[in-house]
């Protein structure tokens, strides 16, 4: 792979021992993946947060990076959500060694300035790359989203490649980096109009057929920005998209068609309500909601605020947001509403990263997707998937 006079230096540890490390992943990246060059980078999101998915491995390897003082990131990059909420912790049920682990493994990703917003919708909070920019993120829900509805161009870094890369400012120039690799290779065609927890079945049914493809929906209505959230992170989680267009609605959509479309997948209402039966792992009533996956928007923390408003919840609810939310939350009385009827906000983590399983619950009820497709498996709880109004148990 060709480096610049800069690069070479960088590689060659001219600049510490971090930066080299760093630049040695990214080569490595490249060289596996046939990268010609590396290109520079305008933000990252770094995943590998959770206590309970890196372990104390993941820590000590985070902690021996942050001592070198040279370990800092050189673009604006943000964290994925970690395995606890930061600071309601304890009144959540979380233990404290759990939770001091967790705190260390966040500080060290902030001496190394990556910011500590523990969000998996880091473009609703502010890093919002534009149209054509080069990024490295790795939260798979929000690489779907930056690629498809930003038209910005990141693969799915695994976490210590976005770490390389927002420590040089760079990463490998090869797959969604490439214009020539951001065409659709299947038509997706609705027969039926959508919404609500449509979106979410919808992806989980495609990303299944189409893996590592590059879906091109024809929707018969509009859909609003949650949708979409919803919608990639389900594409994601199934199969492995991170790149989806929408004819009329995404940026890139009219370069995006296939020449040869002959292939076209035809989804119907049938079709829809399967993979919502499927998504189901019990027909119990949930003992605990979790809503918020990807982290919900101040607008669905909104809807959530008016469905319950005046009312008391007969099961738990964890409504997950990031701490950029809640604060508007707070701000907008929305937060005290849907506190007196009994259910929380939680921020900085999700019902999939954190150790859900230690908890006193066995139902999840979840109106998302990918949260439906991860919960049995990560936490080993049953999981029912419908719309919030049937999962929350009011009085
Ligand atoms: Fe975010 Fe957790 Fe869902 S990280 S996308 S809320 S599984």
């Amino acid at each position: 792979m060709y480096l610049t006079g800069e690069e070479e230096k960088m590689y060659q540890g001219e600049y510490g021992e971090t930066i080299k490390k760093s630049m040695e992943i990214l080569v490595a990246l490249g060289d596996i993946y046939q990268a010609e060059r590396l290109v520079n980078i305008t933000s990252a999101q770094v995943s590998g947060v959770s206590y309970k998915t890196i372990g104390d491995a993941g820590l000590e390897y985070l902690e021996d990076l942050a001592r070198d003082t040279q370990a800092r990131t050189r673009v604006a990059s943000t964290l994925n959500p970690a395995g606890v909420d930061l600071e309601k912790w304890e009144e959540l049920g979380f233990s404290p060694e759990f939770t001091t682990q967790q705190h260390r493994i966040v500080e060290a990703y902030g001496k190394m300035d990556v910011m500590t917003t523990c969000t998996c919708t880091p473009y609703l909070i502010g890093n919002v790359p534009l149209k054509g920019s080069h990024i490295a993120w790795s939260e798979s829900s929000a690489v779907a989203y930056a690629n498809s509805i930003l038209g910005a161009m990141s693969n799915r870094e695994g976490g210590p490649g976005a770490l390389a890369a927002a420590i040089c400012g760079k990463t490998a120039c090869y797959g969604y980096h490439l214009p020539e690799n951001r065409k659709s290779d299947l038509v997706v065609e609705l027969e039926c109009e959508i919404q609500g927890t449509d979106y979410g079945a919808l992806g989980y049914l495609v990303g299944q057929t189409v893996k590592e493809g590059k879906p091109y929906f024809k929707l018969k209505n509009r859909p609003l920005n949650d949708n979409l959230k919803g919608l990639g992170a389900a594409l994601a989680s199934s199969g492995a998209v991170a790149l989806y267009h929408i004819e009329g609605i995404t940026p890139e959509y009219k370069d995006a068609l296939p020449e040869e479309a002959d292939d076209t997948l035809f989804v119907d209402r049938n079709n829809l309500e399967e993979v919502k039966e499927k998504l189901s792992t019990t027909s119990l009533k949930p003992d605990l909601v979790c809503l918020g996956c990807p982290h919900a928007s101040l607008e669905e923390i909104r809807k959530v605020a008016e469905i319950l408003k005046g009312k008391k919840l007969k099961n738990d609810l964890w409504l997950c947001t990031s701490i950029n939310m809640k604060t508007a939350a707070d701000r907008m009385g929305y937060t005290k509403i849907i506190e007196q009827s009994g259910g929380r906000l939680v921020f900085d983590t999700c019902m999939v990263v954190a150790p859900i399983e230690e908890l006193d619950y066995e139902v999840i009820g979840v109106d998302s997707a990918k949260a439906a497709n991860y919960v049995p498996s990560m936490c080993g709880l049953e999981v029912v998937f419908d719309e919030i109004e049937n999962l929350l148990d009011l009085d």
